[in-house]
């Protein structure tokens, strides 16, 4: 069953071609970093306009890519929830627009869900079940995976996501955006132990993240607590200490969670998904605790783990199998699912 993909839910208009849920024919991204690295953030507006001009190009590479025609397509899946509303509507047009075309099944589909399904791109057997981490530019979450599709909430950020501070810690160190990359290798020439950052909620029960302390700990380290008499800029070598400092506070609390949900959910398993689970540092200690707790570890290749179409298209074959099929009345939905009540 050959499946196309469709993602706008933020920054990247991506387009992506799977068959089986598992082999990726094709994977389009267009980035739009250069239209908001003058701000330092994403500009919805300008994602709009961007995703725009840019998804029909990237339906058509993808098909192209693939060596596959329109007609080829058994269905057509596309993130709808979460996401900027303005940016998720315009794959979702596309998608309904090929689905109505082309009499093909439509497929909505939750983007923090597909990031977890990133995990199961290019595998024999998907990984389920397991206990999965998202922590991309908008969300942090904890999942119990029972399926490809069934991912139960046990814990989410209070505040910021774990990207989000990656990029707000590389503004105050002036170090440009997107953050997560570059705070990444500057990281690697610093001491991870130079400066004790916090580290929320770690010795606690909790499942749930919170970042905004940390954000503004780096902040008072750079810049001191009065701004009448701001510190010294840092050095190269002091930044370099804030960037490793900051990055290990992130990891330990990633990492430890992640297993704490695996004891927890009865699992052998854990994945990682969303564009931080890119960085190098926390691929690293993933794998070291994850050998140690001898659980097994399933990292994606960081192109299926920052936005792309591919993981899209890949549960979306799996919930056409399941019978979650959309209409053309699927709408586009802002928000991330909350946690069941106890
Ligand atoms: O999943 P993603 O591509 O988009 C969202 O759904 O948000 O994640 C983007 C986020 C950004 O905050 C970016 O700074 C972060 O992922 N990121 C990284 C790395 N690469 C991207 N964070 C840490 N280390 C990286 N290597
Ligand atoms: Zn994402």
């Amino acid at each position: 069953m050959i499946v196309l993909g469709l993602e706008s839910s933020c920054d990247e208009t991506a387009a992506a071609v799977v068959r089986d849920g598992n082999e990726v024919l094709s994977n389009v991204i267009a980035s739009q970093d250069k239209l908001h690295r003058p701000y330092g953030g994403v500009v919805p507006e300008i994602a709009c306009r961007a995703h725009l001009a840019a998804v029909l190009p990237a339906v058509q590479r993808a098909l192209a890519d693939a060596g596959v025609a329109a007609r080829d397509l058994d269905a057509v899946a596309v993130a709808h929830r979460p996401g900027l509303v303005g940016a998720l509507l315009i794959a979702l047009t596309g998608a309904k627009t090929v689905s109505w075309l082309y009499d093909l099944p439509l497929i909505g589909v939750n983007h923090l869900h597909a990031h977890v399904y990133a995990a199961a791109l290019g595998r024999a057997a998907p990984p389920f079940p397991c206990a999965s981490l998202v922590a991309s530019g908008g969300h942090t979450s904890l999942y119990l995976s029972r399926s490809a599709w069934e991912h139960d909430l046990l814990g989410a950020t209070l505040d910021d996501a774990a990207g989000e501070a990656f990029d707000k810690v590389a503004s105050i160190l002036n170090l440009g955006y997107p953050g997560g990359p570059v705070i990444d290798r500057v990281a690697r020439s610093g001491n991870p132990k130079a400066i004790r950052f916090p580290r929320a909620f770690l010795q606690q029960l909790s499942l749930d993240f919170s970042f905004s302390g940390l954000k503004t700990a780096v902040l008072y380290h750079c810049r001191g607590q009065d701004e009448g008499n701001p510190r010294e800029p840092l050095s190269d070598s002091e930044i370099a200490d804030v960037a490793a400092s900051f990055q290990e506070a992130v990891v330990d609390v990633l990492v430890a969670k992640l297993l704490r949900a695996a004891h927890r959910g009865g699992v052998r398993t854990v994945a990682v998904g969303g564009g931080v689970a890119a960085n190098s540092r926390l691929r690293e200690r993933l794998t070291e605790d994850a050998r140690r707790n001898a659980l097994e570890l399933v990292l994606p290749p960081t192109k299926y783990c920052v936005d792309n179409a591919a993981m899209v298209a890949g549960i979306g074959y799996h919930l056409y199998k399941a019978g979650r099929v959309s209409d053309l009345t699927l709408d586009a939905d802002p928000k991330a699912e909350r946690r069941r009540p106890a």
